[in-house]
């Protein structure tokens, strides 16, 4: 499971209770940048992913955070290209040179992909087309980066260095998910055309959006959803604490 912070909690003190109650095995805490030495000095067993990354090493560029920097930090994980960063303008040529950045550094991007609510009421074939192009887009020659580059090779291989998390926009933050049987239909869906087109099979594809303790055992239990992307329920400490217990009962 990754915790998504988002832009919580305000304090300190909030930030070291919320590390504690998340700290487990199966975990990855990706706080908000500036509480990431701090969640990586009290959490001891969870991973550290960032929530975002600018594809340059060095120089001016006014409030943004590079690989080195968090590589520096113990940082594993990093998230790009979620919707609440494109909704603020942030391209698909962007989340490329992203995810580009991240995979060079030897850091594993979490690229996020999904449907606004208007595509999916025309269908899930609608949807899956949604995110044929922004895969296609956002992991434009990304083969290269990748650990083998051999494309034979890399199809049969599972690729670790890379997760995609399938978080369809409607169901972020709306307390209405996606059903996990839909979920998995689009995880296939995004399996094989990565297969296809880029050559590649990925060993991880995520589900996010409005995962809680009640819903979380559903979508876990499916061999083909890799994990959970959490945000709201992640800040919740006794929620998140059965969330765990849950994910690692099974
Ligand atoms: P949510 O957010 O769990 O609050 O729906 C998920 C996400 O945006 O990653």
């Amino acid at each position: 499971m990754i915790a998504n912070w988002k832009m919580n909690p305000a304090t300190i003190v909030e930030a070291i209770r919320l590390a504690r109650a998340s700290d487990a095995k199966n975990v990855v805490i990706a706080p908000p940048f500036l509480f990431l030495a701090l969640v990586r000095d009290t959490a001891r067993r969870a991973a550290l992913g960032a929530q975002d990354v600018f594809w340059e090493g060095s120089g001016a560029h006014t409030g943004e955070v590079s690989t080195p920097m968090l590589r520096a930090l113990g940082v594993r994980f990093v998230i790009v290209g979620h919707s609440e960063r494109r909704a603020l303008g942030e391209t698909d040529a962007m989340v490329n040179k992203k995810v580009s950045a991240a995979l060079r550094a030897g850091l594993t991007p979490i690229l996020c992909v999904g449907e606004p609510l208007a595509v999916r009421r025309r269908g899930l074939t609608a949807a899956k087309n949604f995110v044929k192009k922004q895969l296609t887009k956002d992991l434009k020659g990304i083969g290269n980066c990748l650990a083998t580059r051999d494309p034979v090779k890399r199809e049969k291989l599972k690729i670790e260095n890379l997760l995609i998390a399938y978080e369809p926009i409607w169901a972020i933050g709306t307390g209405k998910a996606d059903t996990p049987g839909k979920t998995v239909e689009m995880v296939k869906f995004i399996k094989s055309f990565l297969v296809l087109s880029f050559k590649f099979q990925v060993t991880r594809v995520l589900y996010g959006g409005s995962v809680n303790a009640e819903n979380v055992g559903s979508f876990l239990a499916e061999p083909d959803i890799g994990g959970a992307l959490v945000g709201g329920a992640s800040l919740k400490p006794r929620e998140f604490k059965k969330m765990i217990i849950i994910a690692g009962g099974l």
